[in-house]
């Protein structure tokens, strides 16, 4: 709908002394941003996307994509298990089509993920017998990985998720194969070879739970090594799958800060909310009693009451006026998924619950929590 303004005093005064009508004249403006694109001004506002939606499948998802958002983030098809399954077997017919999708929509796409403990098939870490290889043979896995795909989309995405999750919740270096066969060194030379591959994108370390103050001093003192050692690093993307409690206004916003300080980008990388409880908040529930226990860990499933609709709209329109504090810094906020009804968190950290984490009803409705977005986005700098 268009919206109106009343003229100023001064166009009516000029009105009525010319004759017109009494009435004052309806000076047409332009409409209050209706999308997410058009009222996100510099930030760029990213949507997690699957093959499905990029492939054509999934029509109502990238009718929403396309109108929404001005980023993508492939949601699983640029992962290795995806464009690298077997040794030396490349295939990226589904990466080139989301990369296709992405820029018919003239949107920017974010290479998601490089070097991760998930979804890396187990060949990467084995030799033939299934012995964990030497550290110089997954060196040179990871180099002729990251250059292939890297070189493959050269000068067409934004940055890539260079190095994901390498943290523990303790701030230690997570244990994993890459860390165990390598050392710590996989981290600075993945982003070297991702930097050699492709010198204008930008290059991200990646991680959740960053707010909490163990894992942020460990992923501070990471980057930190990594800077001093000329590592070219751009960011460090805070994954954001947050709850309504978790984390607080404070955390969020001291988390960003710390890592601005060190003149490092911060975007929000796959931004959700869960609003089931969690696995260990059985209240209620008799242990033994399956029923009872599943039906306390799943409450909506007739849908989501009225009262907590509108507490799930706060909390997206308070987590964005956090955001929005940091220009240029937070550069990017990517949600991670479109509907409800295809997000992960349906699944985890129980499978097969009815959550309402995105922005999109199950039938692909704007939920209060849009508006609430929407509206944070209209009015950048102001308290949420
Ligand atoms: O494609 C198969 C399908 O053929 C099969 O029928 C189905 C049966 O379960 O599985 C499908 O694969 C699933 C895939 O998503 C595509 O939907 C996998 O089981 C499932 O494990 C996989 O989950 C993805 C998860 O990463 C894997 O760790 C989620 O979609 C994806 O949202 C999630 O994203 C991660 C980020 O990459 C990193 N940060 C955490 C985030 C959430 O876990």
């Amino acid at each position: 709908m268009r919206s109106v303004r009343r003229a100023p005093a001064g166009v009516v005064v000029a009105a009525l002394l010319a004759g017109g009508c009494a009435r004052p004249p309806v000076v047409p403006v332009s409409p209050a941003p209706a999308t997410l694109r058009e009222a996100a001004g510099p930030l760029l506002i990213g949507v997690a996307v699957n093959a499905p939606t990029a492939a054509g499948g999934d029509t109502l998802s990238a009718a929403l994509v396309r109108r929404h958002f001005n980023a993508v983030t492939p949601e699983n098809v640029f992962k290795w298990e995806w464009v690298h399954p077997r040794p030396g077997v490349f295939d990226f017919a589904a990466a080139d089509q989301l990369v296709a999708f992405a820029e018919r929509n003239g949107q920017v796409v974010i290479g998601h993920v490089l070097v991760w403990h998930q979804q890396t098939p187990r060949w990467v870490f084995q030799d033939a017998s299934g012995a964990p290889v030497s550290r110089d043979t997954l060196l040179d896995r990871m180099r002729e990985h990251i250059q292939t795909v890297v070189g493959h989309f050269r000068g067409r995405v934004l940055g890539w998720d260079v190095v994901n999750e390498a943290v523990d919740d303790e701030g230690n270096l997570r244990r994993t194969p890459w860390l165990s066969i390598i050392g710590e060194d996989f981290i600075a030379r993945a982003f070297v070879y991702a930097h050699q591959a492709d010198p204008n994108a930008e290059l991200y370390y990646n991680d959740y739970s960053v707010e909490n103050a163990p894992k942020r001093q460990g992923i501070l003192a990471l980057v930190r090594r990594l800077m001093a050692s000329g590592v070219p690093i751009t960011g460090v993307g805070i994954q954001g799958h947050d709850h309504l409690d978790w984390p607080t206004v404070a955390q969020e916003d001291s988390t960003i800060a710390a890592f601005a300080a060190l003149g490092l980008k911060v975007p929000i990388t796959e931004l959700d909310l869960d609003v089931l409880p969690r696995p260990d908040e059985r209240t209620g529930a008799e242990l033994g009693d399956t029923a009872r226990a599943r039906a306390a860990l799943d409450p909506y499933r007739a849908g989501l009451p009225d009262s907590m609709q509108q507490a799930v709209a706060r909390r997206w329109g308070e987590l964005f006026g956090v955001f929005l504090r940091y220009p240029w810094i937070v550069s990017r906020v990517t949600i991670w998924g479109v509907t409800d009804r295809t997000s992960w968190k349906n699944d985890f950290p129980v499978r097969g619950r009815t959550n309402y984490p995105l922005l999109f009803d199950r039938s692909g409705r704007p939920k209060p929590a849009f508006d609430a977005v929407l509206r944070a986005l209209q009015r950048p700098g102001a308290a949420p």
